[in-house]
């Protein structure tokens, strides 16, 4: 049965479970596992902060994303087609675990972010 995204623990369950898609997908899964080869040991923990700081207030985040994807994005292609990828299978994992205001809150923060990151990639 799906629930409300409620603490920390459900944070880390959709991270999780979204990272697993993330790593299999032909899209994506090389942009993290060969171009960028990030640390998972460190990268998870760092997206748990992200989401519950997003989520549920907890101000726990350091970091700067737009950079790390500016950065990014003179390594490999990071398009239309890369975000719209992130998203749908970022939404996918929301609605497939989750239901509520919260579950809702994650797919529109995250459409969002990934809109201004596309913006600022193409401006630079
Ligand atoms: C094409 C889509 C995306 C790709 C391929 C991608 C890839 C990556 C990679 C490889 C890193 C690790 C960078 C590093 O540690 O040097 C990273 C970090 C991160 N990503 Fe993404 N990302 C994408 C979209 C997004 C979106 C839409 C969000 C937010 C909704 C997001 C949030 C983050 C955050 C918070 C970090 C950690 C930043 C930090 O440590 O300062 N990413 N991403």
């Amino acid at each position: 049965m799906k629930s409300k995204i409620q603490n920390r623990s459900d944070i880390e369950l959709l991270v999780n479970t979204f990272y697993e898609k993330v790593r299999a997908n032909k899209v994506l899964g090389y942009i993290f596992d060969d171009v960028a080869q990030i640390d998972w040991d460190n990268h998870l923990p760092q997206m748990y902060s992200f989401w519950a700081s997003l989520l549920l207030g907890e101000h726990s985040f350091r970091g700067n994303p737009m950079v790390k994807h500016i950065k990014l994005s003179k390594m490999t292609p990071m398009t239309n087609v890369e975000f719209s990828e992130w998203l749908l299978l970022f939404n996918q994992t929301v609605d497939e675990l989750f239901i509520g205001e919260k579950a809702e809150e994650a797919k529109i923060r995250a459409a969002n972010i990934a809109r201004l990151m596309l913006h600022k990639i193409e401006s630079v």
